[in-house]
């Protein structure tokens, strides 16, 4: 029995570096360069190895350490004790054994902690080497490289890595929750984990689309970030926007809609409405003319059934409104648009949005939409694509009414045109109907008093 006294090689580095986990424990039956422990420098982790094949004895270290070079790091019961460093590190160690003071003194130590043995003992010589490093920088930003090759460019630690290739893990795939980034064993063990939901479930965002994931960015590596939590509804509307988007083929049809006639007749009225309270908006209209096409064309007031084999044509007219909250988008609806009066709809949607903006809606307020309508006429812009409210078939956006010039067939003429993008669901709606609904909903808008026809 020999008992050896493993030293820390040369680390490169002239400070002390602390030691951040240990790999093996007495007892263990340690192979010639089987790494033992990990010690972290600034921004890199480096394994040191065991120059020799034996038995742990005793651990001189613990994690919280710092250690430099030369310093104890372990002892080993080794028979198979060598004079010979491994062949990869042979050359820093020939320079070290020959000229440096350590080797001697580590040489000196060794022979004083080796135990009484029957058999007399070669004189043991663990001088410093230089360590390979087992990673580079933490929080690399996610690369597309394949998992075993890409694992060496995060920053873990052996007894992660082990587990990781075992287990077939990617590591820049992963977020450390270590400091400075460092994953551990169980920041694998929660990536499993989700990746397991994500197969058995699908997350909102994928389901049935086996899309890959997205991989998590540490942006701070690349300049002063704050996070701030989303809020209950951005994060409903992001689930509900990513599965209608992902599960509606949606195409966009644009038109606009010479609003000139409407918007004086709504001015002449804002006054005597304005003493009552209420506000006659275009959107008040828009509503009607909306109705108006949708009663000419139900397929785009209808939903597809579960099967998605059958149209579910309603007869009712129901229409979402999207309202914008400091808390997010919520769509309250305003029922049998039909039935009702354009000052009606105006009390009524001014008692929506009041109700949205104070968080006070309730689920019924929400429900049983069969078409949306999304303005930012309010604010600006000159189109968007607005997505399908699910399971409506189609929602209209609709941007800033400005002048235009228009020709009438003799000359141009200042007309204020409506921006109108309609998104339908092509699985239910073909291009041409779009086009002849949303020219409809133009015309009516265009002259109102079709609204009566
Ligand atoms: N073109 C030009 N001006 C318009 C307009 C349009 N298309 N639509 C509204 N306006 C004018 C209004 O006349 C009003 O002007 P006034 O105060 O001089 O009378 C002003 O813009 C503000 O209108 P607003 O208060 O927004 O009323 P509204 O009836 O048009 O809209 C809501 C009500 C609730 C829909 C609206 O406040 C809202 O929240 N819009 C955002 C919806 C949203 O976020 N959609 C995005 C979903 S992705």
């Amino acid at each position: 029995m020999t008992i050896h006294t493993l030293y820390l090689p040369d680390t490169g580095s002239a400070n002390a570096l602390e030691v951040i986990e240990i790999l093996v424990k007495p007892g263990d039956a340690i192979a010639e360069n089987q790494a033992l422990l990990t010690l972290e420098s600034d921004k890199a982790t480096l394994d040191v190895p065991a120059l020799l094949a034996g038995t742990l004895v005793a651990l001189k270290v613990k994690v919280g350490d710092k250690i430099k070079t030369g310093d104890p790091i372990a002892e080993l019961d080794s028979d198979a004790a060598t004079t010979e460093q491994p062949s990869t590190t042979s050359t820093a160690n020939d320079k070290k054994t020959k000229s440096d003071t350590p080797t001697t003194k580590l040489d000196d130590a060794a022979t004083e902690i080796k135990k009484p043995s029957e058999t007399p003992v070669a004189p043991v010589v663990t001088a410093p080497i230089s360590i390979p490093v087992a990673a580079s920088t933490p929080n690399s930003p996610i690369s597309n490289s394949t998992a075993s090759d890409s694992n060496t460019e995060v920053y873990a630690g052996p007894g992660v890595r082990r587990m990781a290739r075992l287990l077939g893990v990617d590591l820049t795939r992963i977020q450390g929750s270590g400091d400075k980034g460092r994953i551990n064993k169980n920041d694998i063990q929660v990536h499993i984990k989700t990746l397991i939901d994500q197969a058995q479930n699908g997350t909102s965002a994928n389901k049935g689309f086996n899309l890959p994931h997205m991989p998590e960015v540490d942006f701070s590596l690349f300049g002063t970030v704050e996070t701030q939590p989303l809020s209950r509804i951005k994060k409903l509307t992001a689930q509900n926007l990513s599965r209608n988007w992902l599960l509606a083929p949606h195409v966009t049809q644009f038109e606009t809609s010479d609003i000139t006639e409407m918007e004086a007749f709504r001015k002449s009225q804002a006054p005597i409405y304005d003493k009552q309270g209420l506000k006659l908006t275009p959107l008040i209209f828009i509503m009607k003319a909306v109705v108006h096409a949708l009663q000419s064309a139900p397929t785009f007031n209808a939903s597809l059934d579960a099967s998605g084999e059958n149209l579910i044509l309603k007869k009712y007219f129901h229409i979402g409104i999207a309202v914008d909250t400091p808390n997010g988008l919520v769509v309250p609806v305003i029922r049998n648009v039909d039935q009702k009066s354009l000052t009606t709809l105006a009390r009524e949607l001014a008692e929506v949005s009041l109700k949205a903006r104070a968080q006070k809606l309730s689920t019924q307020d929400m429900q049983g939409s069969s078409f949306t309508i999304s303005s930012l006429g309010g604010i600006g812009g000159t189109a968007f694509t607005p997505i399908i409210n699910l399971p409506n078939v189609a929602i209209l956006g609709v941007s800033k009414a400005t002048i235009q010039p228009q020709w009438n067939g003799k000359e141009f003429q200042p007309r204020l045109m409506l921006p109108l993008s309609l998104s339908y669901d092509h699985r239910v709606i073909d291009g041409a109907e779009a086009a002849r609904f949303t020219i409809t909903i133009a015309q009516a808008l265009q002259d109102i008093r079709r609204l009566l026809l």
